[in-house]
């Protein structure tokens, strides 16, 4: 099945992340996933930072019968994303918010994150503006480390976590770390792109 790209339009949000190579690799790493979300039947749908919103929206078009669900801490890519829903003739909920804080226990069937990576210090990592978008503090963790707990709560228990992770990032302390709580992983996509080593994983019980 081919996922198709939303379209997207940022004229107006130049403070929300542009979509990039991640952002992409992710989209080849959802297709490649396809037939098993399928297969899972999903019902809710969540995107953690869904910036201009393409990777929610691209699923969206594909994955009929399920709620899509978008956060990000940054207001304008809210907007972002409801905009790309809009113009994709999707049904997006944007929210804005600090990773997944409000939605309730085992609520989610899919979670994705193309997180902020990035190694910078620690105090990047201030305000809601687009430093958020990459600015991920020591190792470029700092958010990742934030979230990571709080999966085995939110995710139901066929839940998949697609994350997106940086050769910087350690990814087997996170793959080891996920494993204590109970998640297998497989690496779905590893590439080399623009000086950076990008691994998209998939955690599942
Ligand atoms: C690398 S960008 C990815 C954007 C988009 N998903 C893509 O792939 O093009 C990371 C996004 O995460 C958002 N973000 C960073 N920290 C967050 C947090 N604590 N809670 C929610 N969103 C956050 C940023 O504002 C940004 O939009």
């Amino acid at each position: 099945m081919h996922l198709q790209t939303a379209e997207y339009d940022l004229s107006s949000h130049a403070d929300v992340y542009e979509p990039s190579e991640d952002s992409f690799l992710f989209l080849d790493a959802l297709e490649e996933e396809f037939g098993n979300l399928v297969d899972l039947k999903p019902l809710n749908i969540v995107e953690i930072g869904s910036g201009s919103g393409v990777i929610i929206t691209s699923l969206a078009k594909a994955l009929k019968n399920a709620n899509f669900f978008a956060v990000d801490i940054n207001m304008s890519a809210c907007k972002a994303t409801q905009m790309t829903g809009e113009l994709n003739a999707t049904a997006i909920q944007p929210l804005c918010m600090d990773l997944l804080g409000q939605f309730k226990e085992n609520m989610f069937d899919v979670i994705v994150f193309n997180p902020p990576y990035v190694v910078t210090d620690s105090e990047e990592l201030c305000g809601n503006g687009i430093n958020r978008a990459w600015a991920g503090g020591k190792d470029g963790r700092e958010i990742i480390d934030k979230l990571l707990p709080k999966i085995p709560n939110i995710l139901s228990c066929k839940g998949i976590f697609y994350l997106l992770l940086l050769k910087e990032n350690k990814p087997k302390e996170v793959i080891d770390f996920m494993f204590t709580l109970g998640f297998a992983h497989k690496i779905i996509k590893e590439r080399k792109l623009l000086g950076e080593y990008l691994y998209i994983v998939k955690f599942n019980k």
